[in-house]
C-alpha cells in the first residue's frame, strides 16, 4: 500500500550499535511509501551517539522532517542527546504500550529505540504505532506546555550569564 503524501516525513539516525535496527526500520518505511531522510550512520564502525541524536533533533525542529527515529544501543544516550535540542521531545520506548503513550501523552516528536534491546521486528511494530497514533491533547497539553516553558526559561537564563 502506498502511503499518501500527507504522511509524516521521517528523519532516522543511529550510532553503530543501532545501525542494524535502523537499517531494518528504514527499509520498512521506504517500502511502506514514507519519505525517509537517513542521517547515518552508515556502518557498524564505532561513532558517537550524540552526533546522531542532535542531527535527528535538528532536522525535526527545523521542520525538514515531521518526526524522528533515533537508535543507539540502549536508546538512552541518543534520546538524551536529542532532547538537548530545544523543541525536541524524544521518548525512549520499549514496547507497543510505551510507543503509543509517547504520542498520546507526550506528543513525542522523536522515537528512541535500543538496537541492542529490541528486535528488528519489534522495532517495526513500535514505529508503526508511533507513526499512526495521535496526540490526545486535553490535560496533556498543560504538561507539554510546561516542558516548553522549561526550555524557554533555560534559554533566557543562559542569555543573562
Ligand atoms: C555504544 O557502545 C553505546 O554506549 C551506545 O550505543 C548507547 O547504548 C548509549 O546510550
Amino acid at each position: 500500500m502506498t502511503i499518501p503524501s500527507t504522511n509524516p516525513r521521517i528523519a532516522i539516525a543511529s550510532d553503530h550499535a543501532g545501525f542494524s535496527v535502523k537499517e531494518t526500520i528504514r527499509k520498512y518505511l521506504e517500502s511502506a511509501g514514507y519519505a525517509v531522510s537517513d542521517l547515518g550512520t552508515s556502518s557498524e564502525e564505532s561513532v558517537d551517539y550524540p552526533d546522531y541524536g542532535k542531527a535527528v533533533g535538528e532536522r525535526v525542529v527545523s521542520k525538514q522532517s515531521d518526526l524522528g527515529i533515533a537508535v543507539c544501543g540502549t536508546g538512552m544516550g541518543i534520546s538524551i542527546a536529542a532532547n538537548k535540542v530545544p523543541g525536541v521531545r524524544a521518548a525512549l520506548a520499549h514496547d507497543l504500550h510505551t510507543a503509543r503513550l509517547a504520542r498520546e501523552h507526550n506528543d513525542a516528536n522523536v522515537l528512541a529505540l535500543g538496537g541492542r534491546v529490541v528486535s528488528g521486528e519489534a522495532a517495526i511494530r513500535m514505529v508503526q504505532v508511533f507513526l499512526t497514533t495521535a496526540y490526545l491533547g486535553g490535560r496533556h497539553q498543560r504538561r507539554v506546555d510546561k516542558i516548553t516553558a522549561i526550555e524557554k526559561q533555560e534559554r533566557a537564563e543562559a542569555a543573562k550569564r
